[in-house]
């Protein structure tokens, strides 16, 4: 009987994989036997995956063109891509008051606009194949947070437009969301070390502690995996149990 979690043998893109979740993701899915590709900004950001057994591309998300060849290539040397981890992302920690037109661009740019065009190109060039699709938002996709406006503006989109994308290709394509917490990476690095602001939150989370990026790991590879195979347009949310508590 196959074995209802298997990942092996899938073709897996996981934008975002040079470090942080994005790199757990792409290790985790290669231990469990997947062909996965990953990338990161720069030639030396994804320089280690060739030795971990990674396909590292290149691919920045403040470029239009970036998607459309990416997938497109992937299919063209190595056949079908079975799902797509659309990870990449960056944050923002600046007062709505302070914020200018360049740095609200980039962030759109990067983290609403890199994940719709990855969508898009992954539906036109698999549209007869079908496909999975996992988008990584945040729960500041789902609740207010100070410091995080247009950040949180672009987690709740990605949300919304992944539910929209089933409502057009749901007969073949399966997509859902997952929401992580705080996890300990780069991108939290400004809170994790300062006692006080790290107490302050460690007291909001009812498991006391931040994420590690290898326990979102559980929840990609299900939504992979035929385990999830009746399961789209949902949003799995993995916080400690923050937004579920008051
Ligand atoms: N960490 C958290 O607490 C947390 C919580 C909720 C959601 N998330 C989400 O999880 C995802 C991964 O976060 P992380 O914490 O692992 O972040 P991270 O450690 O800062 O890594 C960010 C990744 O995105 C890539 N990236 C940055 N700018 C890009 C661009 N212009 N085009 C394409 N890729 C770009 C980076 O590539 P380079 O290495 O080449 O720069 C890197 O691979 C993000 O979408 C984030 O919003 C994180």
């Amino acid at each position: 009987m196959k074995q209802l979690f298997d990942v092996s043998g899938k073709t897996i893109l996981i934008t975002g994989a040079s470090r942080g979740i994005g790199k757990s993701l792409a290790l985790g899915f290669r231990d469990a036997g997947a062909k996965v590709f990953g990338t990161g900004t720069s030639e030396s950001s994804i320089s280690w995956m060739e030795s971990e057994s990674i396909h590292g591309r290149v691919g920045d998300f403040t470029k239009d063109d970036v998607s459309r060849d990416l997938i497109g290539s992937i299919k063209k040397e190595h056949g079908k891509l079975d799902v797509l981890i659309n990870n990449a992302g960056i944050s923002s920690h600046t007062p709505i008051s302070m914020m200018k037109d360049d740095e609200m661009n980039r962030i759109i740019d990067i983290n609403f606009k890199g994940v719709f065009r990855m969508c898009q190109a992954y539906y036109k060039t698999h549209k007869h194949e079908g496909g999975t699709i996992i988008n990584i938002s945040s729960v500041l996709g789902l609740t207010g947070f100070t410091l995080a406006s247009v950040y949180s503006g672009t987690k709740g989109a990605v949300i919304q437009m992944s539910k929209a994308m089933v409502a057009e290709w749901g007969s073949k394509f399966r997509i859902n969301v997952i929401c992580p917490g705080f996890i300990e990476t780069e991108m939290t690095e400004n809170m994790q070390g300062k006692g006080n602001l790290m107490e302050e939150f460690n007291s909001r989370i009812p498991m006391r502690r931040m994420g590690k990026p290898e326990e979102l790991l559980g929840a990609a590879i299900f939504l992979a995996s035929d385990a999830s195979s009746y399961m789209t347009a949902s949003t799995l949310v993995i916080d400690g149990g923050m937004t579920g508590t008051v």
